[in-house]
């Protein structure tokens, strides 16, 4: 029998294109034994014909037309891994219309688009995997629609993005600023082509959109995820965290409320206790601990970015996409590649004033009699109940003092309520900082 050839674009040619690149090349007789099939890429679109990358390939392989790609019926499976929106999602749409299968780490179109490409595939025939979108390296979307393919899932909690946790690690662990440690992030290759998406939490919230959908079967809209970054955790909040056994983590929750059975979903800063497992993973690790009514816990952790990581995700797609084009060509859906989505019925969104947890929030103030009773008046005035207080002169200015608390068992909106009077008390100087403290069991 003719050894089969399998065809791959490549849409971009950055940290995780040239990653992936070199593994296949590095591994092809492995993965021939593997597969009986030779894998073989045969276009790769970039911006820039001429830039110096740190992987060389020959240029007759290049081309600065990604629809080429899409549209070159001699390719069996394309990789997006361009990133952004418009060309990004021309490319998956125009691939998966026409059958191909569609290899993703783009977690923002999937994020925006998603309904629209899974459509498109179904309406082509095409297929979408998408490992390398959330997680980095580790395979938590395997997890979720295989391995744990019988459980309805209760909750799930995850430090998704890379960059966050290895800043959060190092300004814990060596006191710098965000800022500094935020160069490196992008030297190392983990932070997206615009850092922002990273440090303001949006990139953890595709992630947390996309698990939602896999484990609930609803696309929740960007703008119903509760969603802040990590720009405004200070060395105040960390030195507060090392004095009671907590860690800062940029959490995502993804949670069905247990009276009603509605969808939370959130990514906040968040203290986590060093007892709990998500509490001690560090640097440029990720972590997932997904609560299924059948196995109980299991929790994944594992690199969340950067070329080897990311690569190792998308060429198991790559390599799962090869298993079916090979062995099943004849099919028109794979049961495998594209499971039926969970929960055939909407799920409802749950509301602020339904999520219950106590918070911790740090406010600067004026130095001066009676600044504290107006606090706890307004807190009181939305029943939130303080557990703790402790204050701090600021050094440079010993008429003003950081000013930090904590609160009993409360809820979203009453938290809100509180901090939004309390920014507008003249005694207070700068907008508080407010994060749950998490009850992770
Ligand atoms: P990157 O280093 O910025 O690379 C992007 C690549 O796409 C570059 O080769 C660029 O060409 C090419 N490109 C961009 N727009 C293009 C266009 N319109 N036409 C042709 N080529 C185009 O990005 P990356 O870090 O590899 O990330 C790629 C994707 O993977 C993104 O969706 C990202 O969110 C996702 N991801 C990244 C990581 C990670 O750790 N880096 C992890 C998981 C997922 P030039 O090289 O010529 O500029
Ligand atoms: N910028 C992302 C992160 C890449 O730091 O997690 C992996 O998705």
């Amino acid at each position: 029998m003719k050894e089969k050839n399998i065809k791959i674009g490549l849409c971009g040619f950055g940290v995780v294109g040239q990653g992936v690149y070199s593994q296949l090349s590095g591994k092809k007789a492995y993965l021939q034994e593997q597969l009986g099939a030779n894998l073989e890429v045969v276009r790769i679109a970039v911006r820039d014909l001429n830039k110096t990358r740190d992987v060389s390939v020959g240029s007759s392989l290049l081309t600065t037309d990604p629809m080429a790609i899409a549209n070159d019926p001699t390719i069996d499976i394309l990789c997006e891994l361009m990133g952004g929106q418009g060309v990004a999602l021309e490319v998956t749409l125009a691939a998966l219309r026409s059958g191909k299968v569609l290899v993703t780490a783009n977690k923002a179109l999937l994020c925006d688009h998603g309904a629209e490409i899974f459509a498109a595939a179904a309406e082509g025939g095409g297929h979408v995997l998408f490992e390398a979108s959330v997680a980095g390296g580790i395979p938590v979307i395997k997890a979720i629609n295989e391995g744990l393919i019988i459980n309805n899932f209760s909750s799930i909690y995850g430090i998704l993005n890379g960059t966050c946790n290895y800043i959060l690690t190092r300004m814990t662990n060596e006191g710098l600023s965000y800022q500094e440690i935020l160069s490196q992030a992008k030297t190392l290759g983990y932070a997206e082509a615009d850092e922002s998406l990273d440090v303001d939490g949006i990139d953890a919230t595709h992630k947390a959109v996309i698990l939602a959908y896999l484990a609930h079967g609803r696309w929740v809209p960007f703008e119903n995820v509760l969603v802040q970054g990590v720009t405004a955790v200070t060395q105040d909040d960390i030195a507060f965290a090392k004095e009671n056994g907590y860690a800062i983590k940029l959490i995502a929750v993804i949670d069905r409320i247990q009276d009603n059975g509605k969808l939370y979903v959130s990514v906040l800063p968040t203290l986590v206790s060093k007892k709990y497992s998500l509490g001690t993973v560090d640097g440029v690790f990720n972590a997932i601990s997904i609560h299924g009514d059948v196995v109980g816990e299991t929790v994944y952790i594992g690199p969340g970015a950067g070329r080897n990581a990311t690569s190792s995700a998308v060429i198991a797609d790559v390599v799962d996409a090869s298993k079916h084009l090979i062995y099943r060509c004849s099919e028109t859906r794979f049961p495998f590649l594209d499971p039926a989505p969970r929960n055939g019925a909407e799920v409802e969104l749950a509301e602020p004033a339904e999520i219950h947890s106590r918070y911790y929030v740090r406010l600067l103030v004026m130095d001066q009699p009676g600044v504290m009773a107006e606090i706890a008046s307004i807190l009181a005035s939305h029943e939130v109940s303080l557990a703790s207080v402790s204050q701090k002169e600021v050094n440079e200015d010993a008429a003003k003092a950081s000013l930090i608390i904590t609160t009993h068992m409360t809820t979203e909106q009453a938290i809100f309520d509180a901090v939004v009077d309390l920014e507008a008390l003249a005694s207070v100087e700068e907008k508080p900082f407010c994060m749950p403290i998490g009850a992770f069991k």
